[in-house]
């Protein structure tokens, strides 16, 4: 066999432990599958003293994470401090100007300055790998970029947060509000102490900038996404939901158009028997659509030590056996320049939520808004009755335009019958 990859890793928090126990517990096997065995030699984090579950005795230590691009001995750089900006990206950025191969799950760097790495990584032929960017231990990067090759792909969809599915499932379970199981997930450790990156829709829209790139063949641009996150799914939509043979979930969904390519993140309806509502809890999973090969569906944890550090390996046994692929799958010289379609192009099915007063007239003013701006009806529920008193009132429409629906929304919600702002959630076919 050659002489082993030398790899040090910068980050040794969940995903950094993982790593060295995986490469210890199955190091066998990844040498066989790598043709040589890969060898931590270096590490870089911020609390030397901390407890840790594997053993650092005989690594090199590192205060500065950058210093580990320079150090002759490393043969490849592991990415594991997160953020898109600050050590992480100086780290990415000397790493290559240094000629050494990157493996790295952050989701924010590659989202937000992928384009001008995959230029440098390209420059310097060098690989950069982030198999663990996306959906943690499902390898969706290499089934897009490599196994799905030669497929054009039309459409992909994702449920991409775990924290967000956790929160969404528990409600639909238990029958409760989204700010008790978002409170009981931080006690629990599922979710963030500042959760907002997760509930507001932000890591999804990282993850689907990513495959939206790669599924479309185009340099990554996560400002492009339009983001909603959890924050407004009651528990009462969740039941509304439920009788209208839907289920709630938060979903990540590019699409290529005739006018270019549509990525967005929010909260869905999607029917109760499809494949992507069973997928439950922490769980993520990504759908995507070939020419050729049809719909796939790959469903795995998103998160978490062991998952996230499969990725990370598979990575390295690339770089061990010298497997170099671009980083968007084709060189920066090959990619679409697609255009972004804006969401107020849209078109699609609305699930809309009113809490109304109970008296004559009010569904018809509302009916009234959505006819003049062209808004046919599909159904119509209240739940209970109570004259004079606020009542809840759902209305799916048929397929509308994306802004004619925000300016009836806003002309609804100005309705002096109407009491709060009304929830609007999208219906995807899924
Ligand atoms: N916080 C993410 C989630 C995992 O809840 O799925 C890392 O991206």
């Amino acid at each position: 066999m050659t002489r082993p990859l030398s790899v040090a890793v910068a980050g040794l928090g969940t995903v950094g432990g993982g790593v060295l126990r995986l490469l210890r517990d199955n190091a066998e096997i990844v040498a066989a599958r790598a043709g040589r065995s890969i060898a931590v030699t270096a590490v870089s984090a911020r609390d030397r003293l901390r407890e840790r579950s594997v053993p650092l005795a005989g690594l090199r230590w590192y205060e500065d994470p950058v210093a580990i691009a320079f150090d002759p001995g490393v043969d490849a750089v592991v990415e594991l401090i997160g953020g898109a900006e600050g050590p992480a990206r100086a780290l990415v950025e000397a790493a290559i100007e240094a000629g050494k191969p990157v493996v790295t799950a952050n989701k924010a760097l590659i989202a937000i300055h992928g384009a001008e790495l995959a230029a440098k990584a390209e420059r310097h032929h060098v690989p950069l790998a982030f198999e663990a960017a996306v959906a943690g231990g499902i390898p969706v990067i290499k089934a897009l970029r490599e196994g799905l090759a030669g497929n054009r792909i039309t459409w992909i969809a994702g449920i991409l947060n775990g924290t967000c599915n956790y929160i969404l499932t528990t409600m639909r379970e238990r029958g409760r509000e989204f700010a008790e199981v978002l409170g009981d997930a931080q006690k629990l450790g599922y979710a963030e102490a500042d959760p907002s990156f997760d509930i507001d829709g932000i890591d999804a829209a990282h993850k689907l900038a990513i495959l939206a790139a790669l599924a479309f063949g185009r340099p990554v641009a996560f400002d492009a996404v339009h983001t909603e996150g959890i924050r407004g799914i009651s528990a009462l939509d969740i039941a509304y939901a439920d009788q209208l043979g839907y289920r709630i979930k938060l979903l990540g969904i590019a699409r290529q158009t005739e006018g270019g390519i549509e990525a967005r993140v929010h909260p869905c309806m999607v029917p109760a028997t499809s494949s992507v509502a069973q997928v439950e809890g922490v769980y993520n999973a990504v759908v995507a659509e070939g020419d050729f090969v049809g719909r796939i569906m790959l469903e795995g944890r998103g998160a978490g030590a062991g998952p996230t550090a499969s990725a990370v390996v598979a990575d390295l046994v690339d770089v061990a056996r010298g497997r170099v692929t671009p980083v968007w799958g084709a060189s920066s010289g090959d990619l679409s320049d697609a255009p972004s379609v804006p969401m107020e192009a849209h078109t699609g099915f609305y699930y809309l939520r009113l809490m109304v007063i109970d008296q004559p007239g009010v569904i018809a003013d509302v009916a009234a808004v959505l006819r003049d701006h062209g808004i046919s009806l599909e159904s119509l529920l209240q739940r209970g009755r109570s004259p004079g008193e606020a009542v809840p009132v759902a209305i799916v429409t048929h397929d509308a335009k994306e802004s004619a629906m925000r300016e009836a929304l806003d002309k609804i919600a100005a309705l002096d019958s109407v009491l709060e702002a009304p929830t609007l959630i999208r219906i995807e076919s899924a």
